[in-house]
């Protein structure tokens, strides 16, 4: 039997600046806490971390929103009722009047998905929906069983390839400030070319430069040490159908072999089943998993 002296605070910027290292796992890198949206809570048994909350705030469909990105209690800790103060803590420091929802995920069978749903439940969350799918593999299994992938040497867009990271500031903000038809804004799941601000994977990710003009990109993160986030996957309209896309990928696969970076994540949208379709496609030969993922909400305020 566990001996239990909990003791629960909130991990605001003062505390995650000076313990950040004592509390958080080592899984929950510095960088990965932005002290500028982050928030969350910890509960220590004496002086040991045994569980903790972290959210982000962002923007969903105009909404102020805060998502739930990891909530975790050691294994020794668990069904005893702390996940679940957990969240209710956090759910209390949530309700800015313009703070409009708050949105947790989890994927099937890589995560504790069922218990983490129940927590949700008993806190008044809404039903669990599929928002989304996803896929996983490794830089291994993709180069050994997706045959095409190693004879395309040239790929037919590779001299308009320029990894991201040398995106000139001009580029950027006509980026950041474009709409209209051609926009990347005008999707139905718009690909921001902004996702990652400036902490994009800079190995793997790219962008396709033709006459001066941005026409495309594949813009990763990181998610974990050890795996590629392949993230805003995009290209205007007058380039489709014509093997940009691909030379993106292959290029970018490449590239993350060449930085001995193991893995590969990809989340598909449910809301956007043209990319679905594209992943079932391209990775099918070299697919390790493709789990769903659970989305629930709770709503703050409806107006
Ligand atoms: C999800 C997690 C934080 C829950 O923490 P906890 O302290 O055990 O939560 P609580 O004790 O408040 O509630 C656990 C609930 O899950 C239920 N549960 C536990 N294991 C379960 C399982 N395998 N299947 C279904 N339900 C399960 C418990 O019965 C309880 O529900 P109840 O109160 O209605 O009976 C914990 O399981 C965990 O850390 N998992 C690993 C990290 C993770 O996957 N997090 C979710 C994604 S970020």
């Amino acid at each position: 039997m566990v001996r239990i002296n909990l003791n629960y605070k909130p991990l605001d910027e003062a505390l995650f600046a000076r313990y950040a290292s004592n509390y958080l796992p080592p899984d929950l890198l510095d960088e990965q806490f932005e002290l500028k949206t982050d928030s969350g809570w910890i509960v220590t048994n004496d002086s040991k971390t045994i569980g903790f909350i972290w959210g982000r705030d962002a923007l969903r469909d105009d909404k102020k929103t805060r998502y739930v990105l990891r909530l975790e209690v050691n294994k020794a800790y668990r069904n005893l009722g702390i996940g679940s103060e957990l969240l209710k803590k956090y759910e209390a420091d949530s309700t800015d009047s313009d703070r409009k929802q708050l949105v947790f995920s989890v994927i099937e069978n890589e995560e504790s998905h069922d218990a983490a749903l129940k927590v949700a439940k008993r806190n008044g969350w809404g039903k669990p929906e599929i928002g989304a799918y996803c896929y996983r593999t490794t830089i291994e299994k993709f180069f050994e069983s997706v045959p095409w992938a190693e004879k395309h040497r040239e790929y037919r867009y590779q001299q308009y390839l320029f990894p991201w990271k040398e995106l000139t500031s001009a580029e950027r903000n006509q980026l950041k400030d474009e709409e209209g038809p051609d926009s990347w804004r005008d999707e139905p799941d718009p690909a921001s070319p902004l996702v990652f601000g400036r902490d994009f994977e800079p190995n793997t990710s790219l962008g396709v430069r033709i006459d001066g003009e941005i026409v495309g990109w594949m813009i990763n993160g990181l998610y974990g040490a050890d795996t590629v986030l392949y993230g805003s996957y995009f290209v205007r309209r007058p380039y489709r159908n014509a093997g940009m896309a691909i030379s993106l990928l292959l290029e970018a696969l490449k590239r993350q072999r060449e930085a001995e970076i193991p893995n590969c994540i990809w989340f598909a949208q449910k809301s956007n089943p043209e990319a679905k379709r594209l992943y079932d496609k391209i990775l099918a030969p070299c697919i390790l998993s493709r789990n769903r993922v659970y989305s629930v909400k709770k709503v703050l305020h409806d107006s």
